[in-house]
């Protein structure tokens, strides 16, 4: 009877340091032992966005494969050593958001070398570089539609506010703020949304347009600067993302503009839907933005990476579809307080 029951005993010992030890990089949740392990980075971990795309990526894979999840610190160098570290941890499939999209073909080769596969999301790789490996593939959005979608919340609500062209000459006078120069998504939003606009009939006049790198203190400054300069001329901001779009918001309140009243405003778009722009949107402090899905871009990834590190096709057992570049494009959705929920629903 004693015996037996130590034998039990210690059998559920060594049954619970195995599950212990499987579960290392999966914040608690068991993994078999046999699961795949997928390494992914992030370009850095203080993007506001991409932090939404992370714990969505986390939390899908989570009991599906063994992860290593890297913050790339925004230095192309750290995550070339990253990629290499996980090569040799045996990942079996790798998910990179590129620091700098120009470097996809070095990681390309590294993982070729060791036929595994790749899949990059939210900063495009070439389409030569995509070319030159057949187990590469990306997961993101059509770059040109959010800058467009944008162009089309601008359009709709400058006709519906007449009093936002102050000096009354029918041409709106925009000051824009760019993402990171050189990255897809902030070189088509910049131009598409000019685009848009004055394809739908309504002239725009550029008063100023600077890079603030994704980044909301930096757009804070900017927009301080530009207001000095032009204060009430400016008639509308342009921002390629939210983060920069709320430190504008932050720049022109502590000039006593966009209080939530109708006193004193400027306009100001962005791009993403992140939680924080979608309580200025309710508080009619920001006219509206464009959902950047980071909860089905994520699942994307996740769904692609567990299938390749297990041999499958990429897209087997999915709804996906892939377009000429092997990319999965998640649709875009224009955000104002009229279908606020659609974003609010992607962060329940
Ligand atoms: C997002 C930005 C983000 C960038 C990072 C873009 O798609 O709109 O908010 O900073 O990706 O690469
Ligand atoms: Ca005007």
């Amino acid at each position: 009877m004693r015996k037996s029951l130590i034998f039990i005993v210690s059998a559920m010992l060594i049954i619970s340091s195995v599950l212990i030890m499987s579960c290392g990089d999966n914040g608690g949740t068991t993994v078999s032992a046999d699961a795949p392990t997928i390494g992914v980075t992030i370009y850095r971990y203080d993007d506001n966005f991409m932090s939404f795309v992370r714990r969505n990526i986390e939390s899908l894979i989570s009991g599906n494969a063994h992860l290593i999840m890297n913050d790339s610190q925004n230095n192309q160098a750290q995550q070339n050593d990253q990629v290499d570290v996980m090569l040799n941890r045996e990942a079996k499939a790798l998910a990179i958001n590129l620091v700098d999209p120009q470097a996809a073909q070095t990681i390309i080769d590294k993982a070729k070398a060791k036929d595994i596969p790749v899949i990059f999301f939210n900063k495009e790789a070439s389409p030569q570089a995509m070319a030159s490996y057949d187990k590469t593939w990306y997961v993101g959005t059509k770059s040109e539609e959010s800058g467009d979608m944008q162009g089309q919340v601008v359009v709709n609500t400058w006709r519906a506010n007449p009093s936002w062209d102050k000096n009354g000459d029918g041409v709106i006078q925009y000051v824009l703020i760019k993402g990171e120069p050189g990255h897809p998504d902030a070189e088509a939003r910049t131009s598409h949304v000019t685009k848009y606009i004055t394809e739908n009939g309504i002239r725009v006049q550029r008063l100023e347009e600077l890079n603030a790198n994704w980044d909301t203190a930096r757009a804070k400054d900017i927009v301080d600067a530009w207001m000095q300069k032009h204060g009430d001329k400016i008639e509308f901001i342009f921002s390629n993302n939210d983060s920069m779009a709320l430190g504008a918001l932050q720049s022109i309140q502590a000039l006593g503009y966009n209080q939530g009243d109708n006193n004193k405003f400027i306009p100001i778009v962005g791009v993403d839907a992140i939680p924080d722009m979608l309580n200025e949107i309710k508080k009619g402090t920001i006219v509206g933005s464009v959902l950047n899905d980071a909860l089905n871009q994520a699942k994307a990834v996740v769904d692609l990476a567990l299938n390749v590190s297990t041999g499958k096709e990429p897209l087997e057992g999915t709804d996906w579809t892939l377009d000429e570049v092997k990319a999965v494009r998640v649709p875009y959705v224009p955000i104002t307080i009229d279908n606020i929920e659609v974003a609010e629903n992607t962060y329940k």
